[in-house]
């Protein structure tokens, strides 16, 4: 390890870098003794592997306030999973309703099927400090709308937007709300059933502290999504038809094992830690780094006054410096590693008036100190004085 240079790792939203010394050893040490096909076998060490998914299943069903972890899905990561739901869940005809916050995790499948003709779709906007409202999300749901389908937490601004309101909205009008958690899951509490929440899709690699290869949906008790995938499912083998029950409905081939292990043992360090001082440790930094970063009048930075609502990430611009001159001369000179460009959520850099530039992402891990932050606020100093 010591052949790699120290860097000040800020891409946190990215994926989360480093992971728990105890992730990657459980990886490794359960995968040695348990690395073999879960769900398929009937020998011991079979079954073994299977209990330890199905423990998973359970673990993360506890962790969102879920309704059965039968209806804990896993996938690749959230992309596959919302992708799974999504076309699991519309028909030709269907309205759906999303936003211009979102990702192109979700952008892009809707946008496919309404290139197709498949889907109506309209895309609430967001207010000047990067909230949606309830009240667009009802003035645009009708009969025909089939999901509504927002990010639980912009990966651009940071504003955690209101689900709980939109979820009482979606179900007082009996249409399935579903949420993106890839960037809340693993800072704040989430809660399923408290926020009638239809359904989750969440990635293991970013804040539950997992490897990359892993994420899933969770699904209330009675929302049916259909196959869109079929095949291996090591039950109901005899039928050419895909498995109707949950999780196999959804889980079509072999899950990845490894990054169940690895997104569990995620889940329990998430847990020692303490999800509260996860999130004040990493809100702490980001106030220490907002504060610090107001002082230089060049800088515009996309954050409201307020860091109430709010994840641990920051975007930023330098006035006439493009974004990923920015990132190289932080890389290059000072060993900070940023997210710079449209961090694949095209419609809010248009909306911020961004685009193409895009602009420059700080975003907090638990593995960040105050140390990092100053030297952030150092170079900034550095590279303002010298322009
Ligand atoms: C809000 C949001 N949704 C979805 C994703 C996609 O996550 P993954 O690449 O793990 O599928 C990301 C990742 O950057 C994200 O920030």
């Amino acid at each position: 390890m010591s052949s790699f240079p120290r860097t000040i790792y800020l891409d946190n939203a990215a994926t989360t870098f480093p992971k728990p010394p105890e992730v990657i050893r459980t990886m490794l040490e359960d995968y040695e003794h348990l690395g073999v096909s879960p769900g398929r076998g009937s020998y011991d060490l079979a079954v073994r592997a299977e209990e330890l998914v199905a423990q998973a299943r359970r673990q993360i069903n506890d962790f969102f306030c879920g309704y059965d972890p039968d209806r804990v899905i896993f996938s690749y990561n959230a992309t596959d999973a919302l992708n799974t739901l999504i076309f699991g869940l519309v028909k030709r005809g269907c309205h759906v309703v999303s936003s211009r916050l979102e990702h192109n995790s979700v952008l892009r499948p809707l946008h496919y099927l309404k290139e197709q003709g498949i889907i109506d779709l309209d895309l609430i906007p967001f207010d000047s400090d990067g909230f949606v409202h309830p009240e667009d999300v009802k003035k645009v749901i009708k009969r025909e709308t089939a999901l509504v389908i927002l990010t639980h937490a912009s990966n651009v601004l940071g504003t955690i937007q209101p689900v709980q309101e939109i979820g009482l909205v979606c179900r007082e009008l009996d249409v399935p709300f579903a949420i993106d958690i890839s960037q809340s899951a693993g800072i704040i509490p989430i809660d399923m059933k408290a926020w009638h929440l239809d359904a989750i899709a969440f990635t293991g690699h970013k804040s539950l502290l997992g490897p990359t290869g892993i994420g899933g949906l969770v699904l209330r008790d009675g929302l049916d999504v259909r196959a869109t995938r079929f095949g291996g499912t090591g039950v109901d083998s005899y039928s050419l038809a895909q498995t109707a029950d949950y999780p196999q409905r959804l889980e079509a081939g072999t899950i990845n094992i490894l990054g169940v292990i690895g997104l569990s043992a995620g889940l329990r360090h998430i847990s020692q830690l303490g999800l509260q001082n996860i999130y004040f440790h990493e809100m702490g930094l980001l106030t220490r780094l907002r504060d610090g970063l107001a002082a230089f009048k060049r800088l515009r930075l996309y954050c409201a006054d307020s860091l109430s609502n709010h994840l641990p990430l920051l975007t930023l611009n330098i006035e006439g410096m493009n974004s990923a001159d920015l990132g190289a001369i932080l890389d290059g000179d000072f060993n900070i590693s940023v997210r710079t460009g449209l961090h694949c959520a095209p419609l809010v850099h248009q909306d911020l008036g961004t685009s193409p530039n895009g602009g420059v992402r700080f975003s907090l891990g638990p593995f960040n100190t105050s140390e990092d932050i100053d030297a952030v606020i150092e170079a900034f100093g550095t590279i303002l004085g010298s322009f």
